[in-house]
């Protein structure tokens, strides 16, 4: 069966990690504070719904694969015309397929509870006719480059008979109107229950779980009230969703259990923070009900509280030291499997399980302004080892900390009396900018905020806005006794940029950098690690006389590196940072291979780091099925880095230590993807279309003339305060390519969405 063998090679180098079930302690069982006291169980809406057409043999095949051993197969039961029972996300046809091309006309206008809707609805056709509906994609923000694969329309016998997966459940969303057109649920599901087991059936309507309890057996199949909105009214008691969730012994007298939205338990306020969680698990657990949580998916914004990580947002509703869900609805099983198996119940000190370098460039700056001591603070706590600053100057020779030489981008100077002082800066490619260096230390302290850089903003993704002035400023000197001081941080990270550009304004950074380390006592320790990272070689070799790790950024995507360029970069350096599209280039978001630069780099004593890390989904291609924990694992596990950059810290210290890296079979929620398998389930029309090679990064691209000296400048505004005596080697001024492109420049290129 072909269909099969293709969803079965989006996965992996290790085949011999197939369906091998999850090897859980007996201690982590005892730990699940679900009804059973077993682990919850997943739930895949529609099989692998995020990625493939809902309801497709593949998106079923994909989640079998994925998923925790004892996954269940959730499918929306819809009745065509001939009584057939069939597997839709929706009672509209149209909602997922081609059936409004195929047939142009055959649209018809119903009433669904009380609401007109025009579409195409399976009571007007016969299971034959729907042959040739081929399944797609459904929701719009989501790839629709598996459409034009065919995916027939599958039955429920189907999905049992094909599939076999090991818990089916059966969603009857709609038994009234089903009703109302001569068409009885009722019949399909006992009918059906003489050749397939049905593990749960779900409804959210009273009477229809009342009407066949006398027909199923509670051993077999469970029988789940569904709760839809709070003030939507259930039509057969009239009353709200929202006043029967407070009448459990009510629903308990005809269901054992119930599935909520997930807000249910976890509300949030009209910003998306969450608020404190109900007692409605704990109620119904008392009741003796089970309760599963819907409304898991990895591809639209969730309570910022999570940080954009989907793990950390299906750990509160399993591990959260009060209550376990008994089960979760996802669009994207695998998330919800690794987090059961892997990462619940973790301690925040238990050992890494793999080793990995955890860098953050400017603190935890997804969650705080970039730089300050908030972003600081969160990163040590959060588990990032190395620490980063990347150096500006001011106008009055103050190095600090900010992720931008452009204050607009990292502060709020735009909104500032200094907003009149922004111009374009060709030299540096910046449209309109007030530089760091036009402005004292004291103006920046006293008279700017810092701003959250919200670098998804094209995509609406904000970040934790409630704190987005949050923190103070730091200038080196304070950065390194912060570091000093955070006993769990084992090592700094300098970073080093537009040197040749300060040089010529008076601004000796490199020697500005070497005297605060000194000062700070770092020349001569050896407790933490000190790296100073520049995409100038010039700037790297001002300090090839100290013991820091010089670290070379190749900030370009590149394909290769030639051999000589290696031999040149061992010169200058002792660690290399290159982007993630070096490792796995892709199109359109679509992994089309893995690179050999890894190996390479490595097999020449270069540790490689990789930037840059965001947990936002939009940041991901889809092959890492919008987790931020799967692509970390596949460049960890699927590519051997030395270490990430990244903005979220917290999520690559617990990926680091997630308990599935050691089991002796990596089970494959836990397994990288095989670069490019994605592209096998596509037709030649529906791929992505091809972008342009990336170059291969040679000897002249690294090798660069030494920095220029620094410029006396007249110190007409200013009266000489300008310190930091430059060391100041002779030469020409530098052209600083490689610098141009800047990373969001990069990770936009990476991201365009189709
Ligand atoms: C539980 O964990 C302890 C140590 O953490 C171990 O000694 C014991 O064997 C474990 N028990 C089971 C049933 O796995
Ligand atoms: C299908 O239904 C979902 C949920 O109501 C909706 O978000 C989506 O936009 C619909 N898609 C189409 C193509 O109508
Ligand atoms: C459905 O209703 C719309 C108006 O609400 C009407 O224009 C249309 O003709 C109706 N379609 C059918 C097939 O009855
Ligand atoms: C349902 O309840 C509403 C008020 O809660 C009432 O106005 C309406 O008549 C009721 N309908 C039925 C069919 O009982
Ligand atoms: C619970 O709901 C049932 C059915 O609607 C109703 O008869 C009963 O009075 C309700 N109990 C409470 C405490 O609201
Ligand atoms: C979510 O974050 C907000 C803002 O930081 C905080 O006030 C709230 O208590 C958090 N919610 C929970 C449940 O931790
Ligand atoms: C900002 O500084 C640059 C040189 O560093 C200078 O050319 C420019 O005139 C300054 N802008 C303002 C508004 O002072
Ligand atoms: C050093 O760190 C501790 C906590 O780890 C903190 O209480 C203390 O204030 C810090 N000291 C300085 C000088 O930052
Ligand atoms: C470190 O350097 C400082 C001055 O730079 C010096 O006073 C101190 O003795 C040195 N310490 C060690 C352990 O070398
Ligand atoms: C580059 O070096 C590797 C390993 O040393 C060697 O196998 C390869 O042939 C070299 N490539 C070229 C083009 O010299
Ligand atoms: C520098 O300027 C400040 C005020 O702008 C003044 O107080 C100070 O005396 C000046 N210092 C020198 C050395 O001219």
């Amino acid at each position: 069966m072909w269909k099969m063998r293709c969803v079965l090679c989006l996965l992996l180098f290790c085949c011999s990690a197939a369906f091998v079930s999850a090897q859980r302690s007996g201690n982590v069982t005892s730990k699940w504070l679900t009804l059973s006291g077993d682990a919850p169980k997943v739930i895949a809406r529609g099989g692998f719904s995020g990625l493939l057409p809902d309801s497709s043999y593949n998106a079923y095949a994909l989640a079998q694969a994925i998923s925790l051993a004892d996954w269940v197969a959730w499918c929306d039961v819809q009745l065509t015309k001939d009584g057939v029972g069939i597997c839709f996300p929706d009672i509209k046809l149209d909602n997922a397929s081609d059936i409004d091309v195929l047939f142009k006309n055959r649209h018809s206008n119903y009433s669904v509870n009380g609401v007109t809707q025009t579409g195409w609805f399976s009571i007007d056709f016969n299971f034959k006719d729907l042959a040739l509906v081929s399944l797609k994609q459904g929701v719009y923000s989501r790839a629709p480059n598996f459409d034009g694969t065919p995916q027939q329309i599958l039955t429920v016998q189907d999905v049992a008979t094909q599939l076999k997966p090991p818990g089916l459940w059966l969603n009857i969303q709609h038994d009234s109107f089903y009703s109302q057109h001569s068409l009885s649920m009722r019949s399909f599901v006992i009918s059906l229950s003489r050749s397939v087991i049905a593990n749960y059936i779900s409804s959210p309507e009273v009477n229809f779980l009342r009407n066949i309890a006398s027909r199923l057996n509670p051993r077999v199949t469970k029988r789940v009230f569904r709760f839809l909105g709070e003030g939507d009214i259930e039509p057969s008691t009239n009353q709200t969703y929202g006043s029967l969730v407070k009448n459990l012994t009510f629903i308990k007298t005809f269901a054992s259990g119930i599935l909520v939205p997930k807000r249910y338990i976890w509300p949030t306020d009209s910003s998306l923070y969450l608020q404190p969680h109900t007692s409605v698990v704990l109620d119904a657990h008392k009741e003796g009900l089970e309760i599963y949580a819907a409304d898991f998916l990895n591809d639209v914004p969730f309570a910022y509280n999570y940080s954009y990580d989907p793990v950390a947002e299906h750990l509160s509703y399993i591990d959260n030291g009060e209550f376990s869900v008994d089960g979760v609805l996802s669009d994207f099983p695998m998330t919800p499997s690794a987090s059961i198996d892997c990462f619940a119940h973790l301690g925040k000190n238990d050992k890494p399980q793999a080793k990995l370098q955890i860098i953050s460039p400017e603190g935890a700056s997804g969650d705080y302004p970039g730089c300050t001591n908030f972003a600081y603070t969160k990163a040590a706590s959060d588990g990032a080892d190395v620490l980063g600053c990347p150096v500006q100057m001011t106008k009055d020779g103050i190095p600090f900390c900010l992720g931008s030489i452009n204050l607009i981008d990292r502060t709020d100077a735009a909104q500032s009396e200094f907003s009149n002082m922004a111009i374009p800066v060709p030299e540096l490619q910046i449209k309109s900018g007030i530089l760091t260096t036009n402005l004292s230390w004291t103006d920046i302290i006293q008279k700017l905020k810092p701003a959250i850089y919200n670098r998804w903003l094209d995509y609406r993704l904000l970040r934790n806005p409630k704190a987005r002035s949050d923190g103070t400023f730091m200038s080196l000197a304070d950065f390194l006794t912060f570091a000093k001081n955070a006993t769990s941080v084992s090592g700094v990270m300098i970073s080093i940029e537009n040197a040749a550009y300060l040089a010529k304004q008076g601004l000796g950074v490199t020697g500005a950098v070497m005297d605060t380390l000194s000062k700070a006592g770092f020349n001569n320790q050896t407790v933490q690690k000190v790296m100073i990272q520049s995409s100038e070689s010039s700037v790297l070799e001002e300090f090839k006389k100290s013991n820091y790790e010089l670290v070379y950024m190749v900030d370009n995507d590149i394909r290769d590196i030639e051999n000589s360029t290696l031999l040149e970069m061992k010169t200058f350096a002792k660690s290399v940072v290159i982007t993630k599209d070096s490792v796995f280039p892709s199109d359109s978001s679509f992994l089309i291979g893995q690179t050999n630069i890894v190996p390479k780099l490595q097999s020449a004593n270069l540790p490689v780091y990789v930037r840059l890390f965001n947990n936002e989904f939009i940041s991901q291609p889809w092959d890492f099925f919008s987790d931020s924990s799967a692509e970390l694992n596949n460049f960890v596990l699927g590519a051997g880095v030395d270490g990430v950059i990244t903005e979220y810290p917290g999520t690559a210290a617990r990926y680091r230590r997630n308990r599935c890296l050691q089991y002796k079979e990596l089970p494959l929620y836990m397994s990288p993807s095989k670069p490019g398998s994605l592209l096998e389930l596509m037709t030649p029309q529906s791929l992505p279309p091809v972008e342009a090679p990336r170059p291969v990064l040679t000897e002249n691209d690294v090798t660069e003339p030494p920095l220029p000296p620094v410029a006396k400048v007249n110190p007409a505004s200013d009266n000489g305060t300008a310190k930091a005596p430059a060391s100041a080697p002779n030469g020409q001024s530098s052209v600083v390519a490689s610098i141009l492109m800047s990373s969001v420049a990069i990770l936009l290129a990476i991201i365009l969405v189709s």
